[in-house]
């Protein structure tokens, strides 16, 4: 019932409500009336039957202190004009049955017999009510009358009452229902004016648009349909103002968003055309203070010298590494930096990587150890980027690494159904370790962990940045688990294949 209303406009919800109420409360007033009805009905042929015993037991006194029989059947026979008596009986003072009336009509249908239990009482029963009264006379017990009547009186009123009942609710309803058509516009007419506006504003956006509320403005305070009228467009009055607001932030920051992109764009240009400049006379710096090294001209002379153009070769070769971490990592965020793409086999990429830094290692007293399967499928990725990733990642191991620890390097594979998915190089290190706020500053550009114990280490910062955008560019992910003086597990997850569709170089 409730979930039918649910689903009915508030029109004809108001409507139904209003209409039950009146026909429930229909209902249970004639339903009252009828059971006290029944109560009084039921009472007053009791009554009347006790009236008549007292009469004909009067009118019998003689027959019974006679013993006439016949004289006592003719006087019960008066009952023959009262169709609700079943029947009378009457008995001697002994209790023997002395005269009886029977009603010929119910006779025909089920045979009567007198009762022998001669208790005064006075029942009503569900079909019949029985009354059983002593004689008396001169204040002596003479004899005994038994009356029985039908309650067809009672069924009879019950049967009126039922079809009275349905036609009162009958007119009810439909006297209700046309009241409740016209009295329901008054709470639904302002609902229905709100939702119509709620609509429309929805539909066209427009915060400008305004309920209207019918009615005298003299008593709105009273009124909840006019107070929920106001609140409703008060509320239009507030959104529209913070829309207007936002739509006003919203340029700004599209403005500053602008000014922003273009600043970086012009950062990285400028970065890109100063390492580009930088590089050309840097490589003259380092070629020809290479020649020097090497005395291809002839002696130097003093050793001095020796040392101070290998110094210059050293500091041209780490600024040029600096100056091309640069122009890599402006490249990437412009979004100019590209891959290309070919079989590499991985384990060969991790051991050049690692003789790359053996030297460094081997002067700190580092151990690296390895563990690369032998049998390994080939990764799709950039050569050079992958060799740049690794090295990164070994070059930090061992350079945060106190002199006799360790660096271990493993190779492993994921896959599904016996093929590889992913390829996952570890780099585990027995450092100076990182907390975890600073493994978060470690992966942003300059991003040096100043912990004071770090400063001894030189570098600037650029090489976790650029290693991050090289695994972003493979589609891979950089992880990093360090605690701060335990070591650190930096693990790096490639692809096996780059995104379908990618061309690369095959082995075969
Ligand atoms: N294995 C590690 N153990 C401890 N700290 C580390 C480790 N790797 C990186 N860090 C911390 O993260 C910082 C950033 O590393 P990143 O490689 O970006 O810079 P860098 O090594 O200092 O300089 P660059 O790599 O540019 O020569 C480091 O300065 C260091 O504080
Ligand atoms: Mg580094």
């Amino acid at each position: 019932m409730l979930l039918f209303l649910r689903n009915t406009s508030i029109k004809q919800r108001l409507t139904y409500i209003i209409m039950a109420i009146s026909a429930v409360s229909v209902l249970l007033t004639t339903f009252a009336i009828s059971i006290i009805g029944v109560y009084n009905l039921r009472l007053s042929i009791l009554r009347e039957l006790d009236v008549s015993a007292s009469i004909v037991g009067d009118r019998n006194t003689a027959a019974l202190i006679f013993n006439d029989d016949k004289q006592a059947e003719a006087n019960l026979n008066v009952f023959s004009v009262q169709q609700t008596i079943v029947q009378a009986c009457l008995y001697n003072q002994s209790g023997v049955q002395f005269a009886r009336y029977g009603n010929k009509a119910i006779e025909e249908k089920k045979k009567l017999l007198c009762p022998t239990n001669l208790e005064p009482r006075a029942e009503i029963g569900e079909d019949s009510i029985e009354l059983m009264k002593p004689i008396e006379k001169m204040q002596e017990k003479i004899g005994y009358i038994y009356l029985e009547s039908t309650l067809d009186p009672v069924k009879r009123y019950i049967e009126k009452q039922t079809t009275i009942a349905l036609s009162v609710v009958a007119t009810t309803l439909a006297i209700s229902y046309i009241l409740a058509i016209y009295l329901q516009r008054t709470i639904s007419r302002p609902i229905l004016n709100l939702a119509s506006t709620a609509r429309e504003v929805s539909i066209r956006k427009d915060y400008n648009i305004r309920a209207e509320f019918e009615g005298d403005a003299v008593n709105e305070d009273r009124n909840e349909m006019h107070i929920l009228t106001n609140a409703f467009n008060d509320m239009l009055t507030e959104i529209g103002a913070r829309d207007q607001r936002l739509k006003q932030q919203y340029t700004e920051l599209e403005k500053a968003k602008d000014a922003a992109e273009s600043a970086n764009r012009a950062k990285s240009h400028f970065l890109a055309n100063i390492s580009h400049e930088l590089r050309t006379p840097l490589n003259a710096i380092i070629g020809f203070s290479s020649i020097l090294m090497n005395q291809l001209f002839g002696p130097i002379g003093d050793q001095k010298y020796l040392e101070y153009v290998k110094d210059i070769n050293e500091s041209g070769s780490h600024l040029l590494d600096i100056i091309n971490d640069i122009l890599d990592l402006s490249k990437a965020e412009a979004g100019k930096l590209t891959l290309s793409y070919e079989e590499v086999h991985i384990g060969k990429a991790v051991n050049k990587s690692l003789t790359i830094m053996s030297e460094r290692a081997a002067k700190g007293s580092i151990t690296i150890t390895t563990d690369i399967p032998k049998m390994l499928p080939p990764l799709v990725a950039d050569r050079l980027r992958l060799i740049q990733v690794i090295l990164n990642i070994v070059s930090n191991a061992v350079k945060f690494t106190e002199s006799g620890g360790k660096v271990h390097v493993a190779i492993r594979t994921q896959g599904v159904d016996n093929e590889v998915t992913h390829f996952i190089i570890t780099v585990q290190d027995t450092g100076i370790g990182m907390s975890m706020e600073d493994v978060e500053k470690a992966f942003q550009r300059f991003g040096q962990v100043d912990s004071g114990l770090n400063r001894k280490y030189e570098g600037t910062g650029l090489g976790l940045p650029l290693t991050k955008k090289l695994m972003e560019l493979h589609h891979g992910t950089i992880a990093i688990d360090s605690e701060v003086g335990k070591g650190t597990l930096v693990t790096l997850t490639f692809p096996a294949l780059p995104p379908a569709g990618t061309e690369y170089k095959s082995n075969d």
